[in-house]
């Protein structure tokens, strides 16, 4: 089975992104042929400075590894280095209904505010669906917010697949960890860049803490019972600890006499424990700069082997070359 997935490089990685998405990918490497790339083509629909892109597409790929994504279980890959993907996105075009396209959410939204949207915004669940179809894929772990993309994924390969009399393209199916969907950031909203509420996953300790202690708490006194579930504090500290200790700090909760500030430090001590070795590897990456480029080149070779095959398979079946 092949899971496939990629990640936009608009800004530093999250504790959202981590558990929403990153970690997925991870697990899912020992059991199954995973493909992940660093979505820098989508990116350039936010994203207007080459050397934000740049920069960003790199420490991607160096967090990803950092992580524990395994170059030797998994490939990883630029999603511009396989330029048939973008060949591909046409010819799905041509079975995309514009009526798809005005319901995807990305896009809506910006309208909604008033905002202009540009061509690359409207048409970015086609390159997705592009990205899903080229290798094949059969899974698709991601957050809870791509679930509309994998479903438009589904829509275009069965139309192609329908008006060309032939199975072309493998329906790919999402997949969600349902326990942490929805990571909440340090305003009690979802976690996010667009919001600014983000707690960043490789943040030095001195910021890392200021973060943690920045986290919206309602103003319970001291003294008085206080509710863990309705607690952002709480709910992350949830992503770090075990049951048990998840119940003795809810305990502590419930029981009165502890301070916000105190669930403050025990989140922050779970969260640096939690990331220490990853934090650790990543300095011996960014010391290693042409291991990492190594990676992403050989990766990129094996992506763009499958993804010529399948092209290859759609453009023979739609009437295109001999
Ligand atoms: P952002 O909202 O910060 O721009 P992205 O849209 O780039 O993040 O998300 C990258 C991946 O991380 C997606 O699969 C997305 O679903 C997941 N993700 C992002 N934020 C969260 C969150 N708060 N909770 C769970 N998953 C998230
Ligand atoms: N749109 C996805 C996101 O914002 C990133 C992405 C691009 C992706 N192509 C993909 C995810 C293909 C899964 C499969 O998170």
């Amino acid at each position: 089975m092949r899971v496939l997935s990629g990640i936009q490089p608009t800004g530093r990685f999250h504790w959202g992104n981590y558990f929403g998405a990153i970690r997925q990918y991870i697990a899912l490497q020992h059991h199954e042929q995973a493909f992940y790339f660093i979505a820098d083509l989508h990116a350039l629909t936010t994203i207007n400075s080459a050397e934000d892109l740049r920069t960003y597409t790199w420490e991607a790929a160096v967090d990803l590894l950092a992580l524990g994504l395994d170059p030797a279980q998994a490939t990883l890959f630029r999603q511009s280095d396989v330029p048939e993907v973008t060949e591909l996105t046409w010819l799905l075009m041509t079975v995309t209904q514009m009526s798809l396209l005005e319901k995807c959410h990305a896009y809506k939204d910006k309208i909604a505010k008033g905002l202009p949207a540009d061509a690359g915004l409207f048409t970015y669940p086609v390159l997705m669906a592009a990205d899903i179809l080229a290798y094949d894929s059969d899974l698709v772990p991601v957050g809870q917010d791509q679930i509309q993309h994998i479903e438009v994924t589904r829509d275009l390969a069965q139309r192609f697949n329908h008006r060309f009399g032939s199975e072309v393209f493998v329906l790919p199916s999402p997949q969600v960890l349902e326990s942490t969907a929805k990571v909440l950031g340090t305003d009690g909203e979802k976690m996010s860049k667009s919001y600014g509420n983000t707690i960043e996953i490789f943040l030095p300790t001195k910021k890392l803490r200021k973060k943690i202690m920045s986290i919206k708490t309602d103003s319970t006194p001291v003294e008085s019972p206080k509710d863990p579930e309705t607690c952002a504090v709480f709910t992350l500290f949830k992503l770090f600890a075990d049951d048990t200790a998840q119940d003795e700090l809810a305990a502590r909760y419930r029981a009165g006499g502890m301070g916000y500030g105190e669930a403050k430090q025990a989140l922050f001590e779970r969260a640096e424990a939690y990331f220490a070795a990853a934090n650790e590897r990543r300095a011996q990456l960014e010391a290693n700069p042409q291991e990492v480029e190594d990676v992403l080149q050989a990766g990129a070779r094996r992506a763009r082997e499958k993804a010529r095959a399948v092209l290859d398979r759609a453009r023979a079946a739609c009437g295109l070359g001999r």
